[in-house]
């Protein structure tokens, strides 16, 4: 089974991604954080982000959101100039901005504006499309109407989250909904949603066995070796994990402290990873790291915190 990296706006752009590649490796394939044609143009940093001479990662994906095909040609016309030649297509995204706009989630409850965009799909057949999707915006039983359309269409693959826009992440993943979907689905699926630790990687796997893979989100964020312990089959010892993330840590600092002048514009950069980082790093080393007001005090509690997690 493969495992994929999730898209995490502000969290696993190409320097998280070339990195996390270099320092952990054994993903599958990158996702971009979703790109957007919005007010007539592509914001200059989501342009960046997926140009080749940023990325060193070799199985990147572009995402792209979009409520119709006007919005998708700009986006299709920026990903083709870079030379991909695989699209990720957001249906899932539930930040209400985006949902009121019938964006990400908010596509789903239309099933009309999902066929338009698949007839894209179809007619730019250079491009191999996949689509990443919730079971529904408000209701579960939206993608049930939107499964014809989707098994028309030909599709690389489709990512379910099986959660519902207007939740956001705040129950937990229906799997038992996933298996609904697993079966109805003619395409390859990926699983994604709430997947922390190899046993629950383990778990998945076994009960989909046809799954094409799991694609891991905060969990990644959280334990950046756990695709490579599935690999492997056995979880990392702390302290060679404590090693690789202050190996990662120290490259982010490297390429970022140049690029984010001062101390605050780095600090809120790297600060919202340790909201999801280390989970079982000691409450007051990780409170140090969230409170450093300097870049010497941050790197200094952040080598504290690193060595006693590897104890
Ligand atoms: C901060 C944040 C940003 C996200 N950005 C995107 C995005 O750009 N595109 C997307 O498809 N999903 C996005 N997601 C959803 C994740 O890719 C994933 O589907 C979700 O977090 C559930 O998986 P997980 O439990 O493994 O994290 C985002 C989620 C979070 C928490």
């Amino acid at each position: 089974m493969k495992i994929y990296s999730a898209p995490l706006q502000g969290f696993t752009e190409a320097v998280w991604r070339n990195i996390h590649c270099n320092v952990f490796g054994h993903i599958d394939g990158y996702y971009t954080p979703f790109l957007r044609y919005e007010h007539g143009e592509i914001r200059s940093k989501d342009i960046r982000d997926v140009e080749r001479k940023n990325n060193s990662v070799e199985n990147l994906v572009p995402q792209i959101i979009a409520a119709t095909p006007e919005e998708m040609h700009p986006l299709l016309d920026l990903i083709s100039a870079e030379g991909y030649k695989r699209i990720d297509i957001n249906m899932g995204c539930s930040f209400p901005l985006q949902m009121r706009r019938k964006h990400g989630a908010g596509l789903l409850p239309h099933p009309d504006m999902v066929a338009a965009i698949m007839k894209e799909v179809e007619r730019y057949s250079d491009f191999s499309f996949s689509v990443k999707m919730r079971l529904g915006c408000e209701s579960r039983s939206e993608w049930q109407e939107l499964m014809p359309i989707l098994n028309d269409t030909p599709l690389h693959h489709i990512t379910m989250h099986p959660r519902l826009g207007i939740e956001q992440y705040k129950k937990p993943a229906d799997v038992d909904a996933f298996a609904e979907f697993y079966s109805a689905c003619k395409h390859p699926v990926i699983y994604n949603g709430d997947i922390n630790t190899l046993n629950e990687i383990k778990a998945i796997e076994e009960r989909f066995p046809r799954l094409k893979g799991i694609m891991l989100g905060r969990g990644l964020l959280a334990n950046p070796a756990l695709a490579m312990e599935y690999k492997r089959g056995e979880e990392l010892p702390a302290q060679e994990l404590a090693s690789l993330v202050q190996e990662m840590h120290d490259a982010m600092y490297e390429k970022l402290v140049t690029r984010l002048q001062g101390n605050t514009q780095f600090l809120s950069k790297m600060k919202p990873y340790w909201e999801y980082l280390l989970p079982d790093m000691l409450k007051r080393d990780k409170k140090a790291i969230l409170k450093a007001t300097t870049i010497e005090k941050y790197l200094q509690a952040v080598r504290n915190g690193l060595s006693s997690f590897a104890l």
